[in-house]
């Protein structure tokens, strides 16, 4: 599939047979292109990355070299999965790259939610640019592309504004001019995690909740400090937990937690406990153009919020997001 129109007539890949049938002809098509040349991938760990990966090891092995770049705003124990999934048990080519110490004190101060941004993914392409150029006779780019985003650059050369600067891999240095490959690129979101299931990856890295590129940056608000973000990871995690075991996670697209640059006053063993608040956010979309409030039953967040202020050094309050978008955005910054 060399252009970047889906054909009116392509068939919705709804089952695993026409999964199957896709992933075949996808293998056929990425040794044809790539022949006994090496693709370097940047494996986030979201569901795009994970099924190309998947499908370029199922098709070219360790001609795949995978890079995962851990920016030190995973959620918990998110780059360990992915070592352990692709490398261990796929037994990819996979390079990890501790880089939260580069990541961390570049955003040392800086508060400016765009700003922040920038950094985060102008450093991610640093980081991995670096790797490419430890690496040789690498000839091809593989990526995460699907349909939506080519709508959505389709849109953008239109001149249509975008909020936020998402950011995704993309814009190498020009000395790394690799030629790409998009196997995903005219499937929609719902057809790449049949496709992942097919290819063996597990429910639920597949059926994950969105995760934003700068993570967990955009959630510890203002300048990121490394206590703060730290509440916040562990915060995030008893909120996930919990959503697993109640089933919440199933029904809600997108839950976690934001923490605030504020400290208020609290009691702890009878003395004061200065803490930050701990704010759920939990909604639902089609799009992520707009989105409703998830309504969590009340048990569920007591249970919660006695979790996160026993068990989550430096957080005092729990709060609760009640803001649709419009006119909140689903992250706050
Ligand atoms: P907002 O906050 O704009 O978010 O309402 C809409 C959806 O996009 C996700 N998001 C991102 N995804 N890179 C991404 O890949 C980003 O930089 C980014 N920023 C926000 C957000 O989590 C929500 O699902």
């Amino acid at each position: 599939m060399s252009n970047n129109v889906r054909p009116e007539n392509m068939q919705r890949i709804t089952n695993f047979d026409l999964a199957n049938a896709f992933i075949d002809e996808q293998i056929k098509e990425i040794r044809k292109q790539v022949g006994n040349k090496k693709v370097l991938l940047a494996l986030s760990g979201g569901v795009d990355s994970s099924v190309v990966a998947a499908l370029l090891v199922k098709a070219i092995g360790k001609q795949l070299v995978c890079v995962h770049v851990n920016h030190g705003l995973m959620r918990k124990d998110e780059s360990k999965n992915v070592v352990k999934i692709f490398k261990d048990e796929m037994d990819a080519n996979l390079i990890y790259v501790d880089a939260t110490d580069r990541f961390l004190n570049l955003l040392e101060n800086v508060s400016d939610p765009e700003k922040k941004r920038k950094i985060i993914g102008a450093e991610f392409i640093n980081v991995f640019a670096d790797e490419a150029r430890k690496l040789d006779d690498i000839s091809f780019l593989a990526q995460g592309t699907i349909y939506p985003d080519i709508l959505e650059s389709i849109k953008q050369a239109e001149g249509k504004k975008a909020v936020k600067s998402h950011h995704n891999v993309g814009g190498l240095p020009e000395d790394l001019n690799f030629e790409l490959v998009e196997p995903l690129k005219l499937l929609f979101k719902d057809e790449v995690r049949v496709v992942g299931e097919a290819l063996g990856l597990p429910h639920a890295m597949v059926y994950r909740q969105p995760f934003p590129g700068p993570g967990l940056g955009v959630r510890c608000l203002g300048a990121i400090t490394r206590d703060r973000l730290n509440a916040l990871r562990e915060a995030d995690a008893i909120l996930r937990e919990e959503f697993d075991l109640c089933g919440l996670a199933e029904k809600v697209w997108q839950y976690f937690v934001v923490i605030p640059d504020i400290k208020s006053v609290g009691v702890k063993d009878e003395g004061r406990y200065e803490g930050w608040p701990a704010i759920i956010r939990a909604v639902n979309t089609v799009d992520a153009m707009t989105a409703t409030v998830e309504e969590i039953p009340y048990p569920v967040l007591h249970k919660i919020t006695n979790r996160i202020i026993n068990e989550v050094e430096g957080i005092n309050r729990v709060l609760m997001d009640l803001t649709p978008k419009p006119t909140g955005t689903i992250e706050w910054e």
